[in-house]
């Protein structure tokens, strides 16, 4: 089943692929989503329910993806074209999720890119780089201009194909070891200065405080079900990043080692991105500084941490920590971007290694590259929903299938991008690939690609419990859960 491994490329030592893997998982899931929804969602009480999601499913699924890939030597559409006919069809789920993931992504890191700069200018001269605006009024002309939104996406989706182009070792991985550790090394120096403000404990209790409450209040299912979202979305799984990355993995590197060390990583960093965020906002709230509250979504990041650093820490220090803070941000959204447009590039390029040909990894790139950045525009061009006066973007009240209840509403191309992906082609991506390996190729493929470097494999009736039953159950229940969010069905 193996192909000519160079023509593809390969990592050039396992601490490289680490840092890839770990660098695709930390991003904007991570700095972003996990921080407030540990707030929101039961604080401590949250954290146990997802750190068992990621011992019990998401170690499994990252272990099944890492060992399909490096069995094959393919990316994700190859990969499952090899090895069940019946399941061929999973790896355009991958691709599609990808591609529309990162359409949106882009957009997103795009945003951290002009926030990063605008600390940059206001450094040198104070109005330079928000036009003297407040953060709220801030961020509503950026959102509402268009032009100005696409060029930052363009510049963004361009560093990431310029990264891509440069191939698997010499590319990625030369990028991502360097900057993973330059961005845990910035994120310390965030987190100090947060815990270190007056009243920073406010954030950290708002946090970490147990809460199980929250089970009853918001009921233990929508706990659980947002648990189980973020740890997909935050470990990069479901859709074949993971996948192609094993693909470029050296047969005599530990894959079980690997797929516990990347979610362990991954949960740090997030439980760091929540201890960098959450005290600052704490702080200054309880300061009584106008406009900063624990609130969710794109206003937490954009517009009360830009209100954290102008208007609460002020002046050169605000300025300099504002800069620190949305450049690192920024990184771990270029390192998270990469992972998914190569998900879409080693496509085209395993097709051109099939046909014996040596690749052009530089022009699909490029192509690919462009047709994302393309179908990411209309994302730029809705203001996140806030410019239309009339409601949702797509709203059918419809009385469809019988059912009055269903409704499909969708704010913004953004949600519904990430409804299409994350909402339902991701879970189902992932319970397909669990149950091909438990229920149809059976976990000692696993167990093969584990041990065909000379490595035995620790625990086979754990996994193999993972596959068969732990994964397919808990996610099946992920999809429903999001499906009835989207469509508002109401059944959880
Ligand atoms: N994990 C990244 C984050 O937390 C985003 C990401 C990268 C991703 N690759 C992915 C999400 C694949 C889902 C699937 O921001």
């Amino acid at each position: 089943m193996e192909n000519e491994k160079n023509s593809r490329g390969q990592w050039g030592s396992n601490f490289g692929f680490l840092m890839a893997a770990i660098g695709s998982a930390v991003g904007l899931g991570n700095i972003w989503g996990f921080p407030y929804k540990m707030g929101a969602s039961g604080g401590f009480a949250f954290l146990i329910v997802y750190i068992g999601l990621v011992a019990f499913a998401g170690i499994a699924i990252m272990l099944g993806e890492l060992a399909l890939g490096r069995k094959t030597g393919y990316g994700v559409i190859g990969t499952y074209k090899l090895l069940s006919k019946k399941f061929a069809w999973v790896g355009w789920l991958g691709f599609l999720s990808g591609f529309l993931i990162l359409a949106f992504y882009s957009v997103l890191g795009g945003y951290t890119l002009r926030y990063a700069i605008g600390f940059l200018m206001e450094i040198f001269s104070a109005g330079a780089g928000f036009g003297g605006l407040g953060s709220g009024a801030f961020f509503g002309a950026f959102t509402t201009n268009g032009a100005s939104q696409i060029i930052y996406h363009l510049l963004f989706m361009g560093i990431t194909v310029a990264i891509v182009m440069g191939g698997i070792s010499s590319g990625i991985e030369r990028f991502t070891k360097i900057a993973m550790p330059v961005l845990f090394g910035m994120l310390l120096i965030v987190i100090i200065r947060s815990v270190t403000l007056e009243g920073a404990m406010t954030g950290v209790s708002f946090m970490f405080a147990p809460n199980f409450a929250a089970f009853s209040e918001i009921g233990f299912m929508k706990v659980l079900k947002t648990a189980a979202g973020q740890m997909f979305f935050s470990l990069s799984l479901g859709m074949g990043c993971m996948i192609t990355y094993g693909s470029y993995l050296s047969k005599s590197e530990n894959l079980e080692k690997n797929a516990v060390i990347i979610p362990i990583a991954d949960s740090i960093f997030a439980l760091c991105a929540g201890l960098a965020v959450m005290p600052a906002v704490g702080a200054f709230m309880s300061q009584g500084v106008e406009g900063i509250s624990f609130g969710a979504g794109p206003g937490l990041l954009f517009v009360t941490l830009h209100q954290v650093f102008s208007a609460g820490m002020g002046g050169l220090i605000g300025d300099l920590f504002g800069f620190l803070f949305y450049f690192l941000v920024f990184i771990a959204a270029v390192t998270s971007a990469i992972s998914l447009l190569e998900v879409c590039t080693a496509y085209f390029v395993d097709k051109d290694v099939q046909k014996g040909t040596s690749g052009n990894r530089k022009k699909h790139t490029m192509i690919v590259g462009a047709i994302i950045f393309l179908v990411g525009i209309p994302v730029c061009l809705d203001g996140l929903g806030a410019g239309r006066a009339g409601g949702a973007m797509i709203d059918i009240p419809a009385t469809m299938f019988g059912m009055s209840e269903v409704r499909m509403a969708f704010d913004c191309w953004l949600d519904f991008y990430d409804m299409i992906a994350e909402g339902v082609f991701m879970p189902l991506g992932a319970i397909l690939m669990s149950v091909m390996i438990g229920w149809v190729l059976k976990t000692d493929v696993i167990k093969e690609e584990i041990e065909v470097g000379g490595l035995k494999m620790k625990s086979f009736r754990f996994w193999e419990i993972c596959f068969k039953y732990i994964v397919p159950i808990v996610i099946t229940f992920v999809l429903f859960g999001q499906l009835d969010d989207f469509f508002g069905l109401g059944i959880f």
